[in-house]
């Protein structure tokens, strides 16, 4: 049974592409397992950018925080927590301005934190988000995966750093990508993406 975390992200809601197939992708692949989907829709339900009552909050004991860094903190151990009790992680993130949007950014600033998703010690950093494969669904008006424009893919290896930083180190990557070069080139993306979501569900099957 895989239990799927899915957190979407694209600025443009359920219209977005990265939304429509990450979705599509974490439903299927519960389905085939019997397992269920967490829904974590940052675009209905943005985060706040973190600040300095979370900065101080996480530092400070339980009983002492004030109300502002509880509810701050508490809202960083609710997104943890959804990721620690998932098998699988599917992310929708649409690219913008070659990278991500500021609404996974602040899903990434609230659920990195030291000694929790990571270890920091003498032999340098260690996550411990272990044991859970990801998949990162990334939406692009251009081609990154070849081409001219792939060193100015600030996303996907971005977004696979901060992953492997907290441990999640079995990433598959789907892209949909060169949409902005008219209604052609969505359809051949839009099928493209078909096909490597079909693939990812064989492999996990
Ligand atoms: C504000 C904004 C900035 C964008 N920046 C880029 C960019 O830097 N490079 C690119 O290839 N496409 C860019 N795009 C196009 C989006 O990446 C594309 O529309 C993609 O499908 C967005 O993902 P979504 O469909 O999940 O919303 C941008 C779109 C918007 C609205």
């Amino acid at each position: 049974m895989t239990n799927v975390l899915l957190v979407t992200s694209s600025p443009r809601g359920a219209e977005g592409l990265s939304t429509r197939f990450a979705t599509e992708l974490a439903k299927k692949l519960a389905a085939q397992s019997g397992g269920a989907v967490t829904p974590r829709d940052l675009s209905a339900k943005p985060l706040p950018h973190i600040a300095s009552a979370y900065i101080s909050g996480r530092t400070a004991p339980p009983e002492s925080r004030t109300p502002e860094q509880a509810e701050a903190v508490g809202r960083a151990e609710t997104l943890i927590h959804e990721l620690q009790t998932a098998d699988a992680i599917v992310i929708g993130s649409g690219m913008i301005n070659f990278s991500l949007s500021t609404q996974l950014k602040a899903w990434f600033d609230h659920i990195i934190w030291p000694g929790v998703t990571f270890a920091f010690d003498a032999s340098g950093p260690r996550g411990l988000v272990t044991g859970k494969k990801v998949y990162l669904v990334t939406a692009s008006g251009g081609v990154f995966s070849e081409g001219a424009y792939a060193p100015f893919d600030f996303q996907t290896a971005y977004l696979a750093h901060l992953l492997g930083f907290i441990g999640l180190t079995d990433v598959d990557v789907i892209r949909i990508e060169g949409t902005a070069y008219g209604p052609d080139a969505v359809n051949a993306a839009i099928a493209a993406a078909e096909a490597q979501i079909g693939a990812a569900l064989a492999r996990a099957a």
